[in-house]
């Protein structure tokens, strides 16, 4: 276990803002997670606490007066496996995109489309991650955390998680920050179907002369990788934390009014009464695609990124992001819901 008192954040949120927290405790297993939290019960629970991942999908809005937790758990272990699928124990701490490569190197597949996508697996089963079509909590078998109240270990079945567009029983306000997810329980398959329905892809896999029966999972890691990195900018180079906002769900009725106007608006079926429109394309036709407002600006590839042109504050992006939010709203009648988690009195 590791504690730093008066600790930059600046390294731990891939916007790169530069936020202190009171105590930084970095833990690599469950026994020194519980011991930890014994010390900050009987000593400095007045503290509020916060669990981080890789940070790519915070926004700190001002130091934080209190703990961050970060998981170094990094154990992988084969639960059960038969002819068509295996279900592993992954620890919290592991880079997803790590154990992407991990599973394609041991013939598991399903997380392909998932490449790239950075932050830690306990995160992704918050967040439940997607891309391309596919969504990690569709792979999740249970999650197992430990209390922050009381240190209790629990093991939440996949019924039980919630899972829907970017959403966790974890971000639901009574168990939002009460819990460190400690390990996720994947099951993948053996045998690799490719899933191409997304967008471009198939045409993506075709412009490289593959027929689909022929791709090898890897290949669908690399193009998707490409895919990414002509939108979306590296955080090492440009602080950002992926799509800024959701994509609204919207009903048939407001969808048609916009279609009326923008008769090429793009658009998602969900289900059959609604469709989920792209806030990227909403925004890019606001005007906003390559616009800055101090040091914060809309990202000139995908409009959807809000980025930090250097020294920005989480109050810089935050106004970036209420302009926004604003413009849209006035041209189309939908308020835009941040994906991002703001840290901090908004
Ligand atoms: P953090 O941002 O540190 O935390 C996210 C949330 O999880 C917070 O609420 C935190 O409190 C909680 N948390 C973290 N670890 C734990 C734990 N062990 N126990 C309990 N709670 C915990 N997302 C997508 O879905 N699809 C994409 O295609 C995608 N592309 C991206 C591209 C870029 C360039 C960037 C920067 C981000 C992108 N994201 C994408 C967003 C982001 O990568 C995901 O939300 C990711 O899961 C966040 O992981 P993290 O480890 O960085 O978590
Ligand atoms: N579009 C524009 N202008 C833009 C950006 C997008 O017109 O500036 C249009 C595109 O032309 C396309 C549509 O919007 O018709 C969708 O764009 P894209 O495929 O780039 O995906 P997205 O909806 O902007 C979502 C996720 C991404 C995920 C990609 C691929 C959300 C909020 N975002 O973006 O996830 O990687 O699809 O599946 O759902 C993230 O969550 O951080 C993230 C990057």
């Amino acid at each position: 276990m590791v504690i730093q008192s008066n600790c930059s954040l600046k390294e731990y949120n891939t916007f790169g803002i530069d936020a202190t927290a009171n105590i930084l405790v970095k833990y690599s297993s469950e026994e020194e997670l519980l011991t930890f939290l014994e010390q900050y019960h009987s000593e400095m629970s007045h503290q509020p606490l916060l669990h981080i991942g890789g940070g790519s999908n915070l926004l700190f809005l001002s130091d934080f007066p209190g703990v961050v937790l970060f998981s170094e758990i990094k154990d992988i272990t084969i639960l059960s496996e038969d002819e068509d699928s295996v279900l592993i124990s992954v620890g919290a701490g592991i880079t997803h995109d790590d154990f992407v490569v991990y599973a394609i190197q041991h013939g598991w597949y399903g997380l392909e489309n998932l490449s790239l996508i950075p932050g830690q697996v306990g995160s992704s089963a918050v967040q439940n991650i997607g891309a391309y079509g596919v969504e990690v909590g569709d792979m999740i078998k249970t999650v197992q955390t430990i209390s922050l109240e009381d240190g209790t270990s629990k093991v939440w079945n996949h019924d039980e998680l919630s899972y829907s567009y970017r959403h966790s029983i974890f971000k639901d306000e009574a168990y939002r920050g009460k819990y460190a997810i400690c390990h996720v329980e994947f099951q993948l398959k053996k045998h690799f179907t490719p899933c191409l329905h997304y967008g471009g892809l198939l045409a993506s896999v075709q412009a490289k002369q593959i027929q689909p029966e022929n791709l090898s999972a890897m290949q669908l890691r690399d193009i998707i990788i490409e895919t990414r990195q002509k939108k979306l900018p590296d955080p090492k180079v440009t602080g950002n934390a992926g799509s800024f906002f959701m994509n609204p769900i919207v009903g048939l009725d407001i969808f048609h009014r916009i279609q009326e106007q923008y008769p090429n608006v793009p658009f998602y079926e969900v289900d059959t009464n609604h469709v989920k429109v792209p806030a990227g394309w909403m925004i890019e036709q606001c005007g906003w695609k390559g616009k800055a407002v101090g040091p914060a600006a809309v990202h000139d590839k995908q409009a959807l990124v809000l980025i930090n042109k250097g020294g920005a504050t989480g109050r810089d992006i935050l106004a970036l992001c209420r302009v926004v939010q604003q413009s849209v709203y006035e041209r189309f009648g939908i308020l835009l819901s941040p994906e991002v988690n703001f840290i901090g009195e908004v």
